[in-house]
């Protein structure tokens, strides 16, 4: 683990207690309001050396560290993207910070286009697995033989089949697929996308597999779940934008809400 970890680990406990943390929340588009909710200590970025700035409109970007329904929890207001600063790696140390601090899995959530008719906007979707399509990865230039991280079962089958518990017990529909990564920052063309879904994905976003490797290969399990913002380039005529992510991104981030919460109240 890098210095730099230990010495905001040991920043983050002196204002936050001791206690170690079970789960990290990474919160993509929509689910910002979350991070209120937890019952616990909020801690700008801007007070964390080496955290991102997590610039994009729509984040909020504090790292909480509390309580949210009854499971000690820290939860990243605001991620990195890669198409910001063209860094891959850029949550390896909230991430190597979070293993600090004592968590053992990690739940990434983002808005995506769907693929897929019968996921329309404002459903949500678990991932099984990820398509990197983007060709980037968030440990080229780690030195040592840990870069070689196995990626079977990356979405961990324990986590994944809890939240999809937690999903029936809330009666939230949820499907499950695979999460292409692209870029961005633009979108994606019509193209693009017939191919993406040609190779077998089901979704696409510009976030969360670099943090999946990374959390993979500091020995974090991993789960993630999408919310659908919009049908992908050419799938439909909904209008494609960050404004049209960022008015649709409430509608299934409210049910990923109902899931979390659920997945979390089933932990104690
Ligand atoms: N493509 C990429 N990223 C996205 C999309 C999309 O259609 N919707 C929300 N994030």
């Amino acid at each position: 683990m890098s210095k730099n970890a230990e010495t905001l680990a040991a920043q983050i406990k002196g204002v936050a207690g001791d206690a170690p943390v079970r789960f990290g929340l990474i919160l993509g588009s929509g689910l910002g309001h979350i991070a209120d909710t937890v019952d616990g200590i909020a801690i700008p970025y801007g007070d964390l050396p080496g955290f991102p700035h997590a610039g994009v409109s729509g984040h909020n970007p504090n790292l909480v560290i509390g309580d949210l329904e009854g499971v000690r929890v820290a939860v990243f207001g605001g991620r990195s993207h890669y198409y910001e600063h063209g860094r891959a790696d850029a949550m390896r140390l909230p991430l190597e910070v979070l293993k600090e601090l004592g968590a053992d899995a990690v739940i990434a959530t983002n808005a995506a286009g769907s693929m897929r008719t019968d996921m329309p906007t404002g459903s949500i979707m678990c991932l099984s697995d990820h398509i990197n399509f983007s060709g980037l990865n968030p440990l080229i230039g780690e030195p040592t033989d840990a870069r070689f991280v196995p990626m079977k079962d990356a979405y961990d089958p324990d986590l994944r089949s809890a939240l999809h518990q937690a999903a029936k017990t809330a009666e939230v529909e949820m499907a499950e697929g695979v999460y292409a990564w692209y870029s961005g920052p633009s979108f994606e063309t019509p193209a693009e996308i017939k191919a993406i879904a040609m190779l077998g994905a089901d979704a696409v976003g510009m976030s969360t597999v670099p943090e999946v490797i990374l959390a993979r290969f500091l020995g974090l399990k991993a789960a993630a779940i999408s919310t659908i913002t919009n049908m992908a380039a050419g799938m439909s005529d909904e209008a494609i934008s960050h404004d049209h992510t960022k008015a649709m991104a409430p509608i299934g981030a409210a049910k990923l809400e109902k899931v979390l919460r659920g997945f979390l109240q089933a932990q104690t």
